[in-house]
């Protein structure tokens, strides 16, 4: 929550400056707007590109992941499979005076510490005792709480041949569904990662906190697929030296490193230690604040429906502490919901150090009468029989891992006895899994970078993004536009459009201090200015946005210098 009158009054500038310079706006605004979707407008679009950059190759840097790319439109069985239909709700309740919806956690914040872990029943007790004010209208009639899945539904296809669907919630589930192509792809041999940038949606009770809560955003996921008894641990011995705030879920806050935090037991896993150190470095690459970041780790009723072990990023900024990126532990249920819901196998190979001998007694099916017998589902029923026990009496009633239910009789098989060397097994990958909020992200990288100086009239914008990520890298400025060098200018602006990363600006109106400002307000970390000089001699003044700091040099250092970060 935004807290005090100044900072209120801070927030309002910095969004209404992020409006009118075409940063971040709302949508569909002609039309009156929807809550909960915004534009990146004409400079926020490169400021989420760049971001979206920096992540990308932070984590390909990695060597052992891909990029990948799934539909946003997601069939139902899918995210019936994947837990989601079930689970994927929150806590609604509505104003009985103005009919606004309102999530009843959120309405209880004041009143515990934490309402997003607390049980419906428990919920209602507490909205019952407290009965909040509506903020919409202030009345405090409330209906009984119910959960509302925030997934918002569609229909593949046309008239009764559509099939269910959704807008995904999470880029997950794309990549799950997918793993057997990214197993061959990295040639069968664990460990290895896919993520994807892209979409996801979630139709919010009631988005209210701006870029925080919204009902499409940009998500970037990545799927870390590992063997759970390996026993290679990542290196975390660059980050031994590094503090940083830890939040457990069982006692105080405090400062400590990552690997003390592992070799402690409270990070639960190498890998979720190991993906924890890596999104602080990501964090920091980015323009985070270093005092304005912490770990927090969930409370196991916090967790989401798939985790076993979950910490967040929190970033600290005008609506105090705002989960930005979530680093869970998934174990293995997402890949063992869809090998159960498809019966396909969705399984890793592990060989032994040595092979293994072991005395097979058990079941078979015969296929000359189990195939006619089950036709489609043999495949099934032979998988499902080699499971058996030895003392099974057939006929036996078998549930398929697709959810059939078959009788074998005992003319459908055969008993298999012998002793075998077996080379290794079959087994589900578990997953870790680092997701991120790109526009909360945005959102905190804006709000620790806006700074101000003076007051009123005089008020002194720059926004300090690190120039990785600044919307425009550089505003060309000619000091007039007449005897040549408005045109010299707009030739040395056209020079570092076509210069492969770099993007500019060319700006000639007004006094060259009003363009200074307008360019340090959206936080362009250089100006080029030209001359008279320029004419002469093919130099172009560098100014720093930091430091204010001017340096003559050559329009050609000047482009290399710019192409070359
Ligand atoms: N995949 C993590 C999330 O949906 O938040």
């Amino acid at each position: 929550m935004v807290e005090g009158h100044e900072a209120v009054e801070r927030l309002e500038r910095l969004t209404g400056m992020l409006r009118r310079r075409g940063v971040i706006l709302p949508a569909f605004e002609i039309h009156g707007g929807a809550k909960g979707l915004y534009d990146f407008g004409p400079v926020g679009g490169r400021l989420r590109a760049n971001v979206q950059n920096v992540w990308r190759d932070h984590w390909l840097s990695q060597g052992d992941v891909v990029e990948v790319s799934c539909p946003t439109v997601t069939p139902f069985a899918v995210l019936e499979a994947s837990g989601h239909v079930a689970e994927f709700s929150d806590f609604m309740t509505v104003c009985q005076a103005c009919n606004e919806a309102s999530r009843a956690d959120t309405m209880l914040e004041d009143h515990h510490p934490n309402p997003d872990a607390l049980s419906m029943a428990d919920l209602q007790a507490l909205l019952d005792d407290v009965r909040p004010s509506c903020p919409s209208c202030g009345a405090s009639e409330w209906s009984p709480i119910v959960a509302e899945n925030l997934m918002f539904d569609t229909v593949i296809g046309a008239g009764s041949s559509g099939r269910p669907a959704f807008l995904r919630p999470e880029t997950a589930q794309g990549m799950f569904t997918t793993y057997p192509a990214i197993y061959r792809h990295f040639r069968e041999r664990l460990p290895f990662g896919a993520m994807q940038l892209g979409r996801g949606y979630r139709n919010e009770i009631s988005p209210r906190q701006g870029m925080i809560r919204l009902r499409e955003f940009n998500m970037a996921e990545l799927e870390y697929f590992i063997d759970p008894e390996s026993d290679v641990v990542p290196d975390l011995s660059a980050w031994s030296a590094t503090s940083v705030q830890l939040v457990p879920a069982d006692g105080e806050a405090f400062e400590g490193t990552i690997p003390k935090a592992l070799a402690d037991g409270i990070i639960l896993h190498p890998t979720v230690a190991w993906f924890m150190a890596r999104t602080y470095d990501l964090m920091m690459s980015l323009g985070v604040h270093a005092t304005k970041l912490r770990f927090r780790q969930h409370a196991r009723d916090e967790m989401a429906h798939y985790a076993l072990d979950c910490w967040d990023v929190e970033l600290h900024g005008s609506y105090g502490w705002v989960e930005c990126v979530g680093i869970a532990h998934r174990g293995c249920y997402d890949l063992e919901a869809h090998e159960r819901a498809t019966g396909q196998r969705l399984r890793a190979w592990r060989t032994y150090p040595e092979p293994k001998i072991v005395e097979i007694d058990g079941w078979t099916i015969d296929g000359a009468k189990a195939g006619p017998a089950f036709r489609a589902l043999a495949g099934q029923v032979k998988a499902k029989v080699e499971t058996l026990a030895a003392d099974t009496v057939f006929p036996a009633s078998i549930v398929l891992d697709g959810g059939d239910e078959v009788t074998v009789e005992s003319e459908h098989v055969k008993r298999v006895q012998r002793t075998e060397s077996v080379a290794g097994e079959w087994f589900i990958p578990h997953v870790v899994e680092p997701a991120f909020g790109i526009d909360r992200i945005i959102w905190h990288l804006l709000d620790h970078a806006y700074e101000e100086s003076g007051a009123g009239e005089e008020m002194y914008v720059r926004m300090r993004l690190h120039p990785d990520v600044a919307p425009v890298d550089a505003a060309v400025l000619p000091l007039f536009e007449k005897e040549g060098m408005g045109a010299l200018a707009s030739e040395i602006h056209r020079r570092l459009c076509a210069t492969r990363g770099v993007l500019a600006s060319y700006d000639g109106s007004g006094s060259i201090g009003r363009r200074y400002a307008r360019a340090d307000e959206i936080g362009v970390p250089c100006c080029l200015t030209v001359d008279h000089t320029s004419l002469e001699d093919g130099t172009v003044t560098w100014r720093d946005r930091d430091t204010g700091e001017q340096t003559r040099m050559s329009v050609d250092d000047a482009v290399q210098r710019l192409a070359s970060r």
